[in-house]
């Protein structure tokens, strides 16, 4: 059944009043914010997606966990060897940063989009810079049904500690050619409740 292939991969994460996520901001980087909420929670699986729409809740960002797209064998090694899991005991502070790419991005062909994620904007040569402080799971929007506002769902979890190096990296993966075709973006920071 096509629900349960999908299931243990989908993810939503809820904007309202209840989770386990305290939101301590959310910022509009480019295009359009989201509505303010206090609390953010992320839920894993199909019938959790249904049931998130529980009163309070002012929205509601859908993703799935996929293969990878652009990595190479060698980038792959490398970020198994430095990456740390989601969910650390220290990791008290995590961002989700929904972020939505132009239609000159999706017109490309895989190729193209390799060189201007890699050979030219470098994004996993600076991320790499990051591990394992900062960990990380990407989720992908396009292919779900539900009409999602943004293409990809990016979390990370880390110490407060380690914030501003989380910051400094956003400084430049942000004046990338990459992010030149990031359309909509919006950065939710979160603290552990
Ligand atoms: C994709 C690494 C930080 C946004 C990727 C991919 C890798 C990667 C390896 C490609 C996955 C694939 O092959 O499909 C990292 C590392 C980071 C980091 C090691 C350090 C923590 C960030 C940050 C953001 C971000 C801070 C957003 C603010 C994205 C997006 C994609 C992506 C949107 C999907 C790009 C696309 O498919 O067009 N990242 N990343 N990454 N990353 Fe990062």
């Amino acid at each position: 059944e096509v629900v349960h292939a999908v299931n243990s991969r989908l993810f939503s994460f809820c904007g309202g009043l209840a989770g386990d996520w305290m939101v301590t901001s959310i910022r509009a980087i480019c295009g359009e914010t989201l509505p303010d909420a206090e609390r953010v929670q992320i839920h894993q699986g199909v019938s959790a997606a249904h049931e998130a729409l529980s009163s309070g809740t002012k929205w509601c960002l859908r993703g799935v966990t996929s293969n990878d797209r652009y990595v190479t064998r060698p980038e792959k090694e490398l970020l198994l060897a430095k990456q740390a899991p989601l969910g650390r005991a220290t990791a008290t502070h995590a961002a989700l940063i929904p972020i939505r790419k132009s239609a000159p991005w999706w017109a490309m062909t895989q190729d193209e989009r390799r060189a201007m994620f890699e050979e030219e904007s470098h994004h996993i040569k600076i991320g790499m810079d990051y591990l394992p402080a900062i960990a990380r799971r990407l989720h992908h929007c396009r292919d779900l049904e539900s009409k999602e506002p943004f293409d990809f769902l990016t979390f990370f979890d880390f110490a407060p500690s380690d914030e501003p190096l989380f910051d400094r990296m956003l400084e430049r993966l942000r004046s990338t050619r990459e992010w030149s075709f990031v359309d909509r973006e919006v950065d939710i920071r979160l603290k552990k409740v």
